[in-house]
């Protein structure tokens, strides 16, 4: 069973440029294409496991690396799909009201994340069993992940997100383009 890029349907942006956009889709798509190779890969080296044990632990230990590139990508594109809505009555409404006071302060807390040095991602999380939000940093796209969580809003804060219409000084601007293009609906549903 093989991954396979999806597409996404993004509309003209405010403040993230096409090219930037094609460019990005571009770099999802090597993902995929590299989390296939990587099994494709393993399977292969596994039938000589004994000549290929050096090899094998390093083309495994890459995998969180791809696989996080693909899904966390997943995530960020479709987040622009219908264009800018805003976000609607319900749980995630709720919820954030409920830990953060207002969807304000709930976007400063994310945007403060964003603004970690090096590249990675801000995330938030929704974990079902004590009905709270948790946002973190991920470097790069896997390391601090947080288990068994799914993603509800993630910010891709890798300078190819945002280089060709921002200097990396000015990548607030970028985040503020970043919710200003957000169809908070999509990302309301995944609460
Ligand atoms: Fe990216």
């Amino acid at each position: 069973m093989q991954y396979e890029a999806k597409t996404f349907d993004i509309p003209e942006l405010d403040g993230i440029s096409k090219e930037t956009i094609d460019s990005h889709i571009g770099l999802y798509q090597g993902y995929v294409k590299h989390v296939n190779l990587i099994h494709a890969t393993i399977a292969e080296m596994e039938k000589t496991p004994e000549e290929n044990s050096y090899a094998l632990a390093e083309v495994q230990r890459r995998l969180g690396f791809e696989f996080g590139g693909m899904k966390n990508h997943e995530a960020y594109f479709s987040q622009f799909e219908g264009g800018a809505k805003p976000l609607p009555e319900g749980n995630l409404k709720n919820l954030i009201e409920a830990q953060f006071g207002s969807l304000e302060n709930f976007i400063t807390h994310f945007s403060t994340i964003a603004k970690t040095r090096g590249v990675g991602w801000s995330m938030c999380y929704f974990d079902k069993t004590v009905n709270r939000l948790v946002c973190t940093w991920v470097d790069e796209q896997h390391l601090g992940h947080l288990a068994d969580l799914d993603i509800v809003l993630g910010l891709d804060m890798w300078e190819h997100s945002y280089m060709r219409d921002y200097l990396p000084a000015d990548k607030s601007k970028y985040i503020e383009a970043f919710f200003k293009n957000l169809n908070w609906e999509v990302v309301a549903n995944r609460v």
